[in-house]
């Protein structure tokens, strides 16, 4: 059995760091023999968000939104890469994941922090946390936080620590685990709404 996941990464700065973490995470999925793509906000531009996803009428959606949307409604799972923005997340990550909800409804997310500093961002994923609950993706319990990024990597994702290979093996044993789950679950009946405070449809 394998698992349709997408990566999604916030971060289109110059001198972005993140995205090797985000390609250690791409080529561990693949290296698993899951079927992964990485939604790179530099590659799937999104414009700041004005209508989401569902309020275009099926094949109206712009053509960028359209080929996200492509990535996001098949998918089992979603690894979320984020930095920390003043303790928050980065604002591109929030904007693609805002351009959809029902989309990533009973499916688990999975958060992989990060930072300069020796804390590897996980106040961004307390927040991060809240927000998945809230859009029906949540988070499994482990973390996948990683401090001072800048020197945790090779360009094309390879870590520069070996333990990585173990600390990531148990997070995508945990992740799969419910992703498993869930997609035999939704195999079976589904409630009619996951989200009690978002309406607008
Ligand atoms: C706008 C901004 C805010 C930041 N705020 C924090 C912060 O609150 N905590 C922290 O540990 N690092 C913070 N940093 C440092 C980031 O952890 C570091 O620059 C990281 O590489 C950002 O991710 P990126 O390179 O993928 O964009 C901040 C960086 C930027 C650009």
């Amino acid at each position: 059995m394998s698992l349709n996941l997408a990566i999604l990464y916030g971060s289109v700065r110059t001198e972005r760091q993140g995205i090797k973490a985000a390609r250690f995470m791409l080529n561990t999925s693949q290296a698993r023999g899951h079927t992964a793509t990485l939604i790179d906000p530099l590659l799937y531009p999104l414009p700041l968000l004005d209508k989401m996803y569902k309020e275009f009428k099926p094949g109206q959606a712009p053509r960028p939104l359209q080929r996200v949307a492509d990535l996001i409604i098949p998918a089992d799972g979603y690894i979320i890469v984020s930095g920390e923005y003043n303790h928050t997340i980065p604002p591109a990550l929030s904007n693609v994941l805002d351009h959809f909800l029902e989309e990533y409804f009973r499916k688990p997310s999975a958060i992989v922090c990060y930072s300069a500093g020796a804390f590897g961002g996980v106040r961004a994923a307390m927040t991060l946390r809240a927000m998945l609950a809230e859009l029906g993706m949540s988070s499994i319990p482990s973390l996948f936080p990683i401090p001072h990024v800048q020197d945790a990597f090779q360009e094309d994702g390879t870590p520069a620590d070996q333990k990585f290979h173990q600390k990531v093996r148990e997070f995508f044993e945990e992740l799969e685990w419910y992703g498993y789950a869930l997609k035999h679950a939704r195999t079976h009946h589904c409630p009619r709404s996951e989200s009690s405070t978002q309406s607008l449809t």
